[in-house]
């Protein structure tokens, strides 16, 4: 038993779908969440910035008690973790191993799309991993730079026009190739989940990364024994670069109802 909380970062409040599902599994865990609302979208930014905002998102968690960390950034998952994770002694989750091996189990032609943000889709994170675990199947993706700005935004439901008009846009190539599963790249994405499905149809599984680093991490921390004692309901504490106001007020659309025991603003460097 290890009642520590469990770290989890993103440049932003996407990440927060992830604290859902975290919450979903194992509903006794306290979380310490950090979100880079001060530096989001990281997704435009060159490696040598991502790394450096990676390296300071790492930094600031582990000046907690924490058990575990799960790094719910697309971005920093495909662009800085291959460099980073071994850094440290704790369990650290990305979401492409995980997205990837349900990626690989889902699709039934062998063609998988993915959509995430530039860096992630330049970094080929995806395409190595895939090509390593299930060698015979296709990856085809496509960079959506205006999802996160969009969602961070509001702009998310279907039926506004702005969402929909960008989404047959970028989702248009991948209509094309015939895929039957695609990675929802980024954890600000299943926001804009039901916008997605209508346009790519029900032929195509969608794969929410965030929710998947979760269920690896549940099965990590299980396989240790190392859950909490699960006496009372988990706390999630939250850590923000820019308003608290601000991102208390659009965290609900992302954790689904979930609580947030208390939200600060810090500075990280
Ligand atoms: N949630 C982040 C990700 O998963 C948002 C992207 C960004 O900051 O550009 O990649």
């Amino acid at each position: 038993m290890d009642n520590r909380a469990i770290g989890v970062f993103d440049s932003g409040l996407g990440g927060l779908t992830a604290v859902r599902r975290l919450r979903e599994a194992l509903p006794g865990e306290d979380v310490v969440y950090l979100g880079d609302t001060g530096r989001v979208p990281y997704g435009g930014r060159s490696r040598e910035t991502i790394m450096q905002y990676a390296r300071e998102d790492f930094a600031f968690l582990m000046g907690f008690d924490i058990k575990a960390i799960v790094v719910a950034c697309g971005t920093v998952s495909t662009v800085a973790l291959p460099e980073m994770a071994e850094d440290y002694s704790l369990p650290v989750v990305g979401v492409v191993e995980p997205a990837a091996k349900k990626a690989a189990e889902l699709t039934k032609n062998g063609r998988i799309g993915l959509i995430a943000t530039r860096a992630s889709v330049s970094s080929g994170s995806y395409e190595r991993e895939i090509a390593r675990i299930a060698p015979d199947k296709q990856v085809f993706s496509q960079a959506c730079p205006l999802f996160v700005p969009l969602v961070e935004n509001g702009r998310v439901s279907p039926g506004d026009v702005v969402i929909e008009t960008v989404a047959r846009e970028y989702l248009a190539p991948l209509r094309e190739k015939d895929i039957d599963t695609l990675i929802l790249g980024c954890t600000h994405y299943p926001i804009i989940r039901d916008v997605i499905a209508d346009i790519m149809g029900p032929g195509v599984a969608l794969i929410d990364t965030g929710g998947e680093a979760a269920a690896e991490l549940a099965a990590i921390l299980r396989a240790r024994d190392a859950l909490s004692a699960g006496t009372r309901e988990g706390t999630c504490r939250c850590f923000v670069t820019d308003s608290v106001e601000g991102f208390n007020e659009s965290a609900g659309r992302f954790l689904g109802g979930g609580v947030i025991n208390e939200t600060q603003r810090v500075s990280l460097n």
